[in-house]
């Protein structure tokens, strides 16, 4: 057996369910699960027609597909991100590739960056997405958890970040919008880090599945930062993203990574190995929904109108604002549950005593290298349950509230 997997850590969701299990969701009230973070919005119309046509599914399903993607998506995906993200003419031949939904490709891209002879850091923020840890881990790299806490304004602090630390640095993820604290890094961020991986020579893989709900302003990538630096070839960049999230289509597993054409032709070359290639008809469906904004703007309206309702609420007990893009709330809990694990004691009893479902935040996170936790004492509710379910949710949240303040 690999060694390594002895260095895995359990999921959040094993873990909650660890937490849970035994304890009755009060059966006076439907159980509202905002744990989760699995978009619910109905698909578009116009997608789910494309499987409707039995003799291209047919021909789909009767071919092996390219793991490079057929040139439609190559060129929806190029096209997409070059106006989205402002960027001139991003090569669809050698500057993206579709992948199977981020997750799959945010593990794997470890391996191409990764040298196994030698010993190195993978930065992370902190809180995270576990698949992050579990690629270094994997990739024989250790994780380094950078805290994004109140402090910081939840964006990845470096400066704790020494010479020596950076010397060993191979891979850094960043994940903007961050999950779960909603948090978008803004383009001079994501300057200073570009500069840092000049000096450092590190890869920075950055995660931006829900560069799409956003509020006020939509979210640049770090694509966007190379080209204000005028790095056309997005020189050690790749970026990740996801139809899952903007499209509502969780269960599609369509994705793209973009950026450096030196690691994306490495990706590719791991990919053909390991088998990864997109089934062909999603491939057709992933180049319409690329192509079209119209159903995004409607999917983002349906989060705007959550997070409009249910705020209010919550306000009256629980100190949280707007996220600057993505789905998820990160309320701090330890003012009503004043325990030594208050994280987990609220979401137990919520669980019991009104029937919702959350995540502590400390299943989300690790304690650091400052020896502090940064999801300790916090939650997370991802608002994906329709409008007056998560209203509903949240009334429950502020009468529990109220019940142990
Ligand atoms: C931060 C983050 N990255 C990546 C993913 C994976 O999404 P997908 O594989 O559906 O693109 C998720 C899913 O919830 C996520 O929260």
């Amino acid at each position: 057996m690999n060694p390594l997997f002895a260095n895995l850590q359990a999921y959040p969701f094993e873990r909650l369910n660890t937490l849970l299990a035994g304890a009755e969701s009060n059966p006076a009230l439907p159980m509202i699960p905002l744990s989760l973070g699995e978009p619910k919005h109905a698909a578009a119309e116009f997608l789910l027609d494309q499987y409707a046509n039995r003799e291209s599914l047919t021909a789909a399903l009767g071919t092996y597909p390219v793991t490079k993607g057929v040139p439609e998506l190559r060129s929806a995906i190029a096209g997409f991100v070059s106006r989205r993200f402002g960027l001139q003419g991003v090569n669809p031949d050698t500057e993206v590739l579709p992948v199977n939904g981020t997750r799959e490709a945010l593990f794997a891209f470890a391996q191409v960056v990764l040298d196994p002879g030698k010993r190195s850091v993978t930065l992370m923020p902190n809180p995270f997405y576990q698949i992050y840890e579990g690629a270094a881990v994997l990739g024989g790299s250790t994780p380094y958890y950078v805290p994004c806490n109140e402090s910081n304004r939840f964006s990845p602090d470096f400066s704790a970040i020494d010479e020596a630390l950076w010397s060993q640095v191979s891979l850094v993820y960043l994940c903007t919008p961050g999950n779960p604290t909603g948090r978008v890094m803004s383009i001079e961020e994501l300057t200073q880090l570009i500069e840092l991986s000049d000096r450092h020579d590190f890869v920075i893989a950055s995660d931006e599945c829900y560069s799409e709900i956003w509020f006020d302003e939509p979210p640049v990538s770090i694509l966007s930062a190379c080209a204000a630096m005028g790095r056309h070839d997005f020189a050690n960049c790749v970026a990740f993203n996801s139809l899952s999230k903007r499209s509502s289509l969780p269960g599609l597993r369509s994705g793209y990574v973009a950026g450096d054409a030196r690691l994306i032709e490495s990706f590719l070359l791991y990919r053909t190995y390991h088998g990864s290639a997109m089934p062909a008809h999603n491939q057709q469906l992933s180049a319409s929904a690329w192509g079209d904004e119209t159903h995004v703007e409607a999917n983002r309206a349906l989060y705007r109108q959550k997070f409009e309702a249910v705020l209010p609420i919550l306000n009256n007990h629980f100190e949280v604002d707007w996220p600057d893009a993505g789905f998820y709330l990160w309320p701090r809990v330890d003012h009503v549950m004043r325990s030594a694990q208050p994280d987990e004691d609220f979401t137990l009893a919520l669980l019991r005593e009104q029937a919702v479902k959350v995540v502590p935040g400390s299943y989300l996170s690790r304690t650091g290298p400052d020896g502090t936790n940064p999801g300790y004492g916090r939650i997370r509710l991802a608002l994906v349950a329709p409008v007056e379910e998560c209203v509903a949710a949240a009334q429950r949240i502020a009468t529990f509230a109220e019940a142990h303040l």
